[in-house]
This record gives structure tokens, C-alpha cells and sequence, in this order.
């Protein structure tokens, strides 16, 4: 009997700033088919249709690599996705989140692959968007620590109150609440025990807006061994040693980014500041690495890698790479204005697009109405 033909499932997008959401979603296309062909937009096309992107092209093709359900990346792909496209990959289908793109002119960029039947849609993961993690970034309050606040970037000029109660938002630019689940992490997890003899390797910190510097590095830290164990410091120990409003991400959220990664096998949730003796024969670790940034001390003005370093497990990782959570901020921050505007352009495209269909779906109700009543008589 001839062999199955795999199905290849296309996905394209802008993927700026990756977070969990993208993750979820590639996880989703994924399962449609058995190939994910992931097509990325460059950094000119997004800027021609949306606004610049907050990350250059080379990294979020990094960051998409990373993630573990995605197969193959193909960079510099068009906006608007043609047949063409699908066509020259070997791709069966597109699919896309269940909120709409529009392009430069207000129009929705999967036209062409819906009208055709080769378009399918996954469930956009509420919660969580490039808007409302800029917003977190210019808010500087800590309400995100708080699993399922709201955070909701207030415009220029209103005040939170007349932000919630304007009319005019869109659902898919706007903040919603992410509420994390058991489900979620079992689908995120890989679930899977090191085999007998697998070198473990255990690195710590707070991965927090999970970016390009933290995959390279934990891409050198799993050719230290086979099996990767990320551990992750609570909310209340990454302010501590990076007071603020940081994390940016809570917990919940970073565990999802880390788990993504294709190098790592296991997360620990809250993981303690100090490496312990207990923690090393939990998990039976044979190397502890640490990338070249300063590591701060513990909250008793210890060196929380003595003990690693005093049996000769402790190494340091060069990641090569100079990204950091702060120099994103700092990206944000200086480019307020103009992350302001993107979105607020955004939304106004998107809401004409709703309102055109509302009306167009009002004029084929009162068309049936109309004929249903003509039948009758
Ligand atoms: N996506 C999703 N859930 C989210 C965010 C994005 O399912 N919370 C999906 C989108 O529907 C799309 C894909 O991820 O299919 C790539 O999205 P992208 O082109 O980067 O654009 P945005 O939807 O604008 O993502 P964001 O709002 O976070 O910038
Ligand atoms: O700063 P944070 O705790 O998120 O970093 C987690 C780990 O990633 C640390 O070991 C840090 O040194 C490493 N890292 C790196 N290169 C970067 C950013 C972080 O090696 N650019």
C-alpha cells in the first residue's frame, strides 16, 4: 500500500515580540496537518501594512525556530497570503487565528484562501497579545503579577474609566484576561521522564518576556547534556532582585513561553533563588549553567550557585547574544508614541471591517425577511 501523503499545514504571520500566544496557536496548526510550514512576514512588509515591528526580522525568525511544533520557516513571505505561496511550500491549507488581518487598504489578507476552501481557524488564545504586553510595559504598575487581572494600556489623554467605557474597540486588538489551566501546561509539557544515563542539566532565572537572548542561550545549555530542566523564580523573588514592575510576565505566563522552547524537557514552577543539595538530588543534576549576565544575591546576601560551584557542576554559558527584558522595555518605552498609534490605527481598521459586515448582514435579513413575506402572500 502507497504511503500517506503528509499534510502540510501553512501558517504566516507578523510574530513580533513571540509569546505564548503565538506558541498556542502554532501548537494548534500543528495538529491540523503533520508538516507546519510557518511563513514570516520581514520586517518592510509589516512596516508597509501595519507599522514597524518591535523586533527585527532575524530575531523573531529565531524565535519561531524555537518553538517546538513548528517544522519548517520560511522567511520574507507576502502579507496577503496567496495560493501561489501554498502552491510553491506543497501546502495543503492556511490557517489562521479566529480574528482577522487586513492589509494597508482595510481588507482581510486570507480573502484569497477562504474564497478557495483552503483556509481552516484555530481559537485565538484570550489573554495575551503583542497590545497588551506593550501595555504592561508603559503601565508600570504590578497588576499583572495577579493571575487573570486586566491590563489595559489607558490612551493618551483618557482616564481608565473613559478607556473602558468607549464603544469603540475591537476584539481582537484589545485586552481580555488569560486564565492559565492544568489543561494548558499538559498540552504545553512535553510529559516525558530523562531516560536511565541522560546528562541532566539544570539552569535557573526569571525568562521573563521569553526572547532571542534565551534561546541561544538555552540552546548551548542543551548541548551540555540530554535532558533540560528550566527552573523559574516566583514573581515576588524576580522583583526582588529587579524591583520595578518587573516580571512583566507573571509565572503562569513565563512557564508556558519556557515550555514552548524546543530545548527544554521540564520546568520547575517557582523554582527556589538557591541552588540546594535537595534540589540537585530531586532531580539528579549533573551540570548547573548560567549565562554571562551578573548573577545577583540571594535575599540572605548569598551566592545562590556555591554549592553547584563547590562540587564542580557549575558552568557558565556564553550565549553570544546581548538581548535582555530591559532593552525590550527600554525598545517600548522610547517608541511609546508610535506603538500608540499602530494599535489605535489597527483597531480603527478593524472596527470599519465589523461594522461593513454587521451592515452587510442587517441588509441580508431584512433581504430574506423581505422575500420570505413576498412567498407568503
Ligand atoms: N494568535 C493567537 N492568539 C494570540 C495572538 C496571536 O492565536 N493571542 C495567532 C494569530 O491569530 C495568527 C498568529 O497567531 O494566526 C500570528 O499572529 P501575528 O501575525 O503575529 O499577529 P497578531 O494576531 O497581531 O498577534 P498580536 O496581537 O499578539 O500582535
Ligand atoms: O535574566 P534572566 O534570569 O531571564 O536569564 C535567564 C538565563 O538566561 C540566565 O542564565 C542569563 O544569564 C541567560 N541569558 C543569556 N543571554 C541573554 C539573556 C539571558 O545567556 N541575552
Amino acid at each position: 500500500m502507497a504511503d500517506k501523503k503528509p499534510v502540510r499545514v501553512w501558517v504566516d504571520g507578523c510574530f513580533d515580540m513571540v509569546h505564548f500566544g503565538h506558541a498556542n496557536f502554532l501548537r494548534q496548526a500543528k495538529k491540523l496537518g503533520d508538516v507546519l510550514v510557518v511563513g514570516i512576514h520581514s520586517d518592510v512588509e509589516i512596516a508597509k501594512h501595519k507599522g514597524p515591528p518591535v523586533m527585527k526580522e532575524e530575531d523573531r525568525y529565531k524565535m519561531v525556530r524555537s518553538i517546538k511544533w513548528v517544522d519548517e520557516v520560511i522567511e520574507d513571505v507576502p502579507y496577503v497570503t496567496e495560493l501561489e505561496t501554498l502552491d510553491k511550500y506543497n501546502c495543503d491549507f492556511c490557517a489562521h487565528g479566529d480574528d482577522i488581518t487586513l492589509d494597508s487598504d482595510g481588507r482581510d489578507t486570507y480573502r484569497i484562501v477562504k474564497e478557495q476552501g483552503r483556509y481552516k481557524e484555530c481559537r485565538r488564545t484570550a489573554g495575551v497579545s503583542t497590545t497588551d504586553l506593550v501595555g504592561r510595559m508603559l503601565l508600570m504598575t504590578k497588576t499583572h503579577h495577579l493571575v487573570g487581572a486586566r491590563n489595559s494600556p489607558i490612551p493618551e489623554g483618557k482616564t481608565n474609566n473613559e478607556a473602558s467605557c468607549s464603544n469603540l474597540k475591537s476584539p481582537y486588538t484589545g485586552i481580555s484576561q488569560f486564565l492559565p489551566t492544568t489543561n494548558k501546561i499538559i498540552q504545553f509539557a512535553e510529559g516525558k521522564d530523562p531516560n536511565p544515563g541522560d546528562k541532566i542539566v539544570y539552569t535557573a532565572g526569571a525568562f521573563d518576556l521569553f526572547h532571542v537572548g534565551h534561546v541561544d542561550f538555552l540552546e548551548k545549555v542543551s548541548k551540555l547534556g540530554n535532558y533540560v530542566i528550566v527552573g523559574l523564580h516566583t514573581d515576588e523573588e524576580v522583583n526582588r532582585y529587579w524591583c520595578g514592575n518587573y516580571p512583566i510576565m507573571n509565572l503562569h505566563e513565563r512557564t508556558l513561553s519556557v515550555l514552548a522552547c524546543r530545548y527544554v524537557n521540564e520546568v520547575v514552577i517557582g523554582a527556589p533563588y538557591t541552588v540546594t543539595n535537595s534540589l540537585l538530588d530531586h532531580f539528579g543534576v549533573d551540570v548547573v549553567a548560567h549565562g554571562m549576565t551578573p548573577t545577583k544575591p540571594s535575599a540572605t546576601g548569598e551566592n545562590p550557585y556555591e554549592i553547584p560551584t563547590n562540587k564542580g557542576i557549575f558552568k557558565l554559558v556564553d550565549s553570544c547574544n546581548d538581548m535582555s527584558t530591559s532593552k525590550i522595555v527600554d525598545r517600548i518605552i522610547e517608541n511609546r508614541r508610535n506603538y500608540q498609534e499602530r494599535n489605535e490605527r489597527k483597531e480603527q481598521k478593524e472596527i470599519r471591517l465589523i461594522e461593513m459586515m454587521e451592515e452587510q448582514n442587517k441588509n441580508a435579513q431584512q433581504f430574506q425577511h423581505y422575500s420570505e413575506s413576498n412567498f407568503q402572500k
